[in-house]
């Protein structure tokens, strides 16, 4: 069913909370990802980035499968920083690393300042989770 109009939340102490308070989450971000847009986006990526199976990597390390993937584990040269990291991304640290990849590995080799809108970056994560 389509609905319409606002939503308001209502806090344990009984007042509305306001609308700019709520935070937005990744699933949600998600549900309204567009790949076309996703792909327009890791343009900005691709100066560093390939995204296909088996393409090179560049100055940073190919994405192919990136959701789901063991962290630092392609042939490129990753930092220190990255190779301790541990773990796989998601699609939540995926996000929290393209918005600002030094707080979420601090002392990464990617020179990138990150993504500022929370719908870029589902966007992009959608591109990159469509790659086949
Ligand atoms: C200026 C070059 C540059 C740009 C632009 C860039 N990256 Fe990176 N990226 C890198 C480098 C270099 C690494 C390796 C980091 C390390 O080893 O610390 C990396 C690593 C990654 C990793 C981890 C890969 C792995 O194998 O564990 C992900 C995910 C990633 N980048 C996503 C992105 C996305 C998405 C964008 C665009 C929003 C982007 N990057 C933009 C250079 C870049």
């Amino acid at each position: 069913m389509l609905k319409r109009g606002f939503e308001i939340e209502i806090s344990a102490d009984g007042k509305p909370i306001k609308r700019e308070e709520k935070v937005v989450d990744l699933a949600s971000l998600m549900k309204l990802a567009d790949i076309d847009r996703g792909a327009k986006i890791f343009k900005k990526c691709a100066t560093c980035h390939t995204a296909g199976k088996g393409e090179a990597a560049k100055i940073g390390p190919n994405l192919f499968g990136i959701v789901g993937r063991a962290r630092a584990t392609t042939s490129f040269t990753y930092s220190d920083a990255m190779k301790a990291k541990g773990g796989a991304w998601d699609q939540e640290s995926i996000n929290q690393f393209i918005t600002k990849p030094k707080d979420f590995v601090p002392g990464t080799k990617m020179a990138f300042p990150g993504l500022k809108k929370p719908q870029d970056r589902a966007d992009v994560i959608l591109f990159l989770e469509k790659q086949k």
